[in-house]
């Protein structure tokens, strides 16, 4: 054994990032014969195309040629669970920023300029936009969905305090920095090469194969990195694989797909905003006894990812509370809007945010203090079935709250805010902190498992291999530590290699936070078969009698110690296999799909955070003061990275839930396409003060690698103490005030609108 867990190795490209030598898809050198595609996309949300007309888009500089559904083999469709992502439309049109034809150009702003030189006639027809009108219309991508605990509706007549309202939370645009992109490469045989940024390289292959009406094995997807994928390259990234495979194979050249930020504003779904009607009872000390919930959300046009994210809103809308008895009604809404897709959180986000509006509202009713009655509802030893019919074992939240209000002196602070708050007029200050629970594992139980290749070379360096895409969040980086750590080897002796398809097949997303647990878990069984080849050819050669130990680049037994380096050699020429793949699957899991109960996940990662934040009751600014945090890891791969991941998280959910607002005119056109009209949050937004602390107890009770727990996503709803905070600002503007009227994201206008 090493100690590679405990040395908080940087990040693997962190130089590389810095000096600008890590190489994304835009960087790999570009074959001489390269071409260009931009999109043409449709200007109007609905109606019927009457007329397509390319002549100046054919005779624009530097144009060779133009693609449209006729120039598809097979498919015209990459929708990946169910069909109903059209590539190019040539009758309807569906949503504003939808593909009509791809024009191939010398390079990438002629195609651009081209592209915008269509004159397309359209019959507008008036679009479905917003929730509200698809619910009243029954507009929907899925049917509903429903779960239920107990009896709500006999209990809420039973309850001794009653409390109604309605919530909304809004949309989020991913904003990697690396935009989409792909890069196409015809091979022998109508075979392609695929450089994607995608979270996904496997159902991109598929997807190219059933688009080109090609075998599968035809296609090979090669990702080294991407610039951040945040959900948004989970399946967003196949419409543009696609089409440039489409061009490749008519015009037998390799093709590079790269949008700009504002297309890719345009043409990308986003985090789905949601709608809450809610009824709650509960007791005079604050004590939930019945909720009822009618959750429905914007998914855009096709069905997308919005099934299962949708589910795991439901999943959330406990967080880390016992609701005795509740009743849920999921809506999933058609709207002619981009559709709408996986963002970080994947629908937990919106579940905890309604359940966290919730509670303050009915500590704002009974005039306590929030944290109190957080704490009562928490889960406990005895309080411990979810509304899924999921038991918690592993239930952290009491101890990490309970640090936290002691390290961030939550009480004094309150004490001194409320003193500030009688003493100013204008400012007003407010805190809170909020819990997290978040449930590891996919939903679809199917897609919990991941493949690895591990080669050893007769130098005895290894080349690493699996089905996980490094998006910035540290996998690649911790899945060497996993090799290192299981070969006892110098972290220096593993070598990093591209996610390829034709390394190891059939892989899930790098989502759901569980790339490092699924692919670490595969490496750790590939490796395990090596090494069983190893000590069997070191029991013979070396006749060895004791237990086999590898470390500090050594192997050890019978009191002999030979280098690692010396064994794979002979090793080598006594013709004992060095090379395996792995393979892994989470156990545990066991849904019902059709009623949504059973165990969903196979473990909870648990944090929470303390907000404080001021207000200016006169212009709606607000601004963070202090965030201290306590999130569980359980015991750390890499504390460094996922302390950044923490950060990260949080910063991104703040800018969810403060600064981001995504805008559709009355016609369903997308106003907020740049960073000039979209606001993601900025050095100037973060916190004067922000405290990240990992758990000290952390300890995962399932058998994750390290004991640790997945880390990517769940710091992110950490931001919702902040959102809170506002909320208790705004009460604190006036004795009693009710701040249920605020919406997501809390812009200064949001906050004027709910204080007026
Ligand atoms: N961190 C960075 N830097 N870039 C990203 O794109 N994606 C997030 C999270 N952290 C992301 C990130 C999302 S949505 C998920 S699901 C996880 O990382 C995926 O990686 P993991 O499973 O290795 O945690
Ligand atoms: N999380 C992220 N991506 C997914 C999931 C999930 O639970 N299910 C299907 N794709
Ligand atoms: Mo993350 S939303 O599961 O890619």
């Amino acid at each position: 054994m090493n100690k590679i867990f405990t040395k908080n190795i940087e990040h693997e490209s962190a130089k590389k990032h810095v000096t600008g030598k890590a190489i994304y898809t835009d960087d790999i050198a570009e074959p001489t014969n390269l071409l260009h595609a931009a999109i043409g996309y449709s200007n109007c949300s609905k109606g019927i195309i009457k007329k397509i007309d390319l002549k100046d888009v054919f005779q624009s500089e530097g144009v060779i040629d133009i693609i449209t559904d006729k120039d598809i083999k097979g498919i015209n469709d990459v929708g990946p669970i169910f069909k109903g992502d059209k590539i190019f439309t040539s009758k309807n049109i569906e949503y504003y920023g939808q593909p009509i034809f791809a024009v191939i150009a010398t390079s990438n702003i002629l195609a651009k300029k081209a592209s915008l030189k269509a004159k397309v006639l359209v019959q507008e027809l008036k679009p479905i936009l917003t929730i509200k009108e698809a619910i009243k219309k029954k507009s929907y991508v899925l049917k509903p969905r429903f779960l239920n605990k107990g009896d709500a509706k006999n209990n809420l007549k039973k309850s001794k305090n009653i409390l109604s309202g309605d919530l909304y939370s809004g949309g989020q645009d991913h904003f990697y920095l690396e935009g989409q992109i792909a890069m196409t490469v015809p091979q022998e045989d109508d075979n392609f090469l695929v450089y994607s940024s995608t979270q996904h390289p496997s159902e991109t292959q598929q997807i190219i194969a059933k688009v080109l009406n090609q075998d599968f094995n035809s296609i090979h997807v090669v990702v080294r990195r991407i610039g951040g994928g945040f959900g948004g390259k989970e399946t967003q990234s196949f419409l543009f694989a696609a089409i440039a495979s489409i061009a490749s194979k008519k015009l037998n050249k390799p093709i590079k797909l790269r949008l700009d930020r504002d297309d890719d504003m345009i043409m990308t779904g986003k985090r789905h905003d949601f709608y809450f009607k809610y009824k709650v009872g509960f007791s005079d000390k604050g004590k939930i006894n019945a909720l009822k919930i009618l959750m429905a959300s914007r998914c855009g046009i096709s069905a997308d990812l919005s099934g299962a994210i949708n589910d795991r809103a439901i999943y959330h809308i406990d967080n880390a509370y016992f609701i005795p008895n509740i009743e849920i009604e999921s809506y999933r809404c058609k709207t002619n809007t981009v559709s709408n897709t996986a963002f970080r959180g994947f629908g937990g986000p919106q579940g905890m945010f309604c359940i966290e509006n919730i509670l303050e509202n009915i500590s704002q009713k009974l005039n306590k203090d929030s944290c109190e009655i957080r704490k009562l509802n928490f889960y406990n030893n005895i309080r411990n079935e979810t509304h899924y019919g999921m038991k918690i074992t592993d239930n952290v939240i009491t101890d990490i709250f309970n640090q936290l209000i002691k390290k961030s002196k939550y009480y004094k602070r309150k004490k001194d805010i409320e003193k500030f708050n009688s003493k100013n007029k204008i400012l007003k200050k407010g805190i809170s902190i909020t819990p997290v629970k978040f449930g590891i594992s996919f939903t679809t139980t199917h897609l919990n498992q991941a493949g690895a290749l591990v080669h050893i070379y007769t130098d005895g360096s290894i080349h690493l291999n699996h089905g996980g895409i490094e998006m910035g969040q540290g996998l690649m980086t911790k899945l060497a530590q996993i090799t290192s750590h299981e070969l006892g080897l110098n972290y220096d002796s593993i070598k990093i290699t591209s996610t390829d398809t034709e390394k190891v097949p059939n892989t899930s997303a790098s989502a759901a936070s569980a790339t490092t647990d699924l692919n670490g878990g595969a490496i750790i069984n590939a490796v395990s078969k090596i090494k069983s080849n190893l000590n069997k050819f070191i029991y013979d050669y070396y006749n060895a009698k004791s237990i086999i130990k590898y470390k500090n680049d050594h192997v050890y037994f019978n009191k002999r110690k030979i280098s690692f380096k010396d064994l794979i050699s002979k090793a080598y020429l006594n013709r004992v296999s060095l090379s395996s793949s792995g393979f892994f699957k989470t156990s545990k899991l066991d849904i019902d799909t059709k009623t949504l109960k059973g165990r969903p996940f196979l473990y909870f990662t648990y944090g929470a955070a303390v907000s404080e934040v001021i207000i200016d009751t006169l212009t709606g600014e607000n601004k963070l003061h202090q965030v201290d945090i306590i999130h569980d890891v359980g015991n750390s791969i890499n504390k460094r990275i996922d302390k950044g991941q923490i950060e990260g998280g949080f910063i991104q959910g703040l800018g969810w839930l403060t600064t981001e607002e995504i805008s559709w005119n009355s016609d369903g056109v997308l106003q907020t396409h740049s960073p000039s009209t979209y606001k993601i949050p900025t050095s100037g937004e973060t916190p004067f003060k922000l405290n990240v602390e990992i758990y000290k107890n952390g300890y995962n009770k399932e058998e994750v690698i390290n004991r640790s727990k997945a880390v990517g996503e769940p710091p992110f709803m950490l931001a919702i103490s902040s959102f809170i905070a506002i909320k208790d600002a705004i009460y604190n503007t006036n004795k009693n005030r009710d701040s249920s009227l605020l919406i997501a994201p809390a812009t200064p206008e949001n906050i004027l609108n709910s204080i007026n």
